[in-house]
């Protein structure tokens, strides 16, 4: 499907090699898109070229987008090798959890890192390459309103990039720049599930069903959005014993 004045677009995948990458590029190559999926390390680089690589199609770059430096070369390499770059699929991320007074000092530097400056440099490198229209993918979590103990670092971070990518969003709209998220919970996926084996993946969203929001957010359907956060929880709901049952006089619980 072509989203953008009849070619098919040209996007930079970055963190292509992370759980929902797969699903992701798997959908945005059938979509008949031109991709660039960018990631840190070779071999998993090689893993994802092994699956999807196709010369002028989908190709691998290895690089650090979370530098500066490297976020420039992946948006620069993705023009060169494919003659134009029109949006980004940011799903570059990472994760903490346990109280912040019992974690290494290094862990807010390092979900500061990934999860919001490499937003922005990354961000900042497919500006600077595209010409006129682009459109760019981002994911936040609802934590970002209610940041719950243990999470304190990665809902900082993940809300930082929240703020910054609706500031954003109005300085390049004029320019037919879209910039909007995925806000997700939990994805159900393998290592989810072996990290956590009671939870309900029934209430997870699957990583085909992510995909399929991005698809949206990098088509036409989109156009009326800019700094958007579409929340795609799946049947996630918060639970309180301050909820208690249904009021009285109201629904059974069996017929909600
Ligand atoms: N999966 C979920 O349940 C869930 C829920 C809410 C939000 N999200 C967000 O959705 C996005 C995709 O999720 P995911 O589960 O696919 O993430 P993931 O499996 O944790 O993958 C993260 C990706 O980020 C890259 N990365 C991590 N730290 C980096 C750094 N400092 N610099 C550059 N790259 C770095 C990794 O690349 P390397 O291969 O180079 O290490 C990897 O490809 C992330 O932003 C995540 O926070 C996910």
């Amino acid at each position: 499907m072509s989203t953008l004045g009849g070619e098919p677009p040209v996007l930079l995948v970055t963190g292509a090699t992370g759980q929902l990458g797969p699903a992701t590029v798997a959908r945005l190559a059938a979509r008949g898109d031109r991709l660039l999926l960018v990631g840190r390390d070779e071999a998993r680089m090689a893993a994802l070229d092994k699956e999807f690589g196709s010369p002028g199609v989908v190709e691998t770059f290895t690089a650090d987008v979370s530098d500066p430096l490297g976020a420039r070369l992946a948006a620069a390499e993705a023009r060169e090798r494919m003659g134009s770059l029109n949006g980004l699929v940011h799903m570059v991320g990472a994760f903490h959890a346990g109280p912040s007074y019992l974690a290494d000092l290094a862990e807010p530097d390092r979900l500061w890192r990934a999860n919001f400056l490499s937003a922005v440099h990354t961000s900042l490198a497919v500006l600077a390459q595209a010409e006129g229209a682009a459109r760019m993918v981002f994911f936040t979590t609802p934590l970002i309103h209610e940041p719950l103990p243990g999470l304190g670092f990665y809902a900082a971070s993940k809300a930082a990039l929240a703020a910054w990518m609706r500031s954003f969003s109005h300085e390049v709209k004029h320019r037919g720049v879209h910039a909007n998220a995925v806000m997700m919970t939990m994805a159900d996926t393998p290592d989810a599930r072996r990290e956590r084996p009671g939870a309900d993946f029934g209430q997870a969203v699957t990583p085909e069903l992510v995909a399929r929001v991005v698809d949206f957010l990098t088509s036409e359907a989109s156009d009326g959005l800019y700094g958007a956060a579409v929340p795609v929880l799946g049947r996630f709901g918060f639970t309180t014993g301050l909820a208690g049952g249904p009021p009285a006089g109201g629904p059974s619980a069996e017929r909600l």
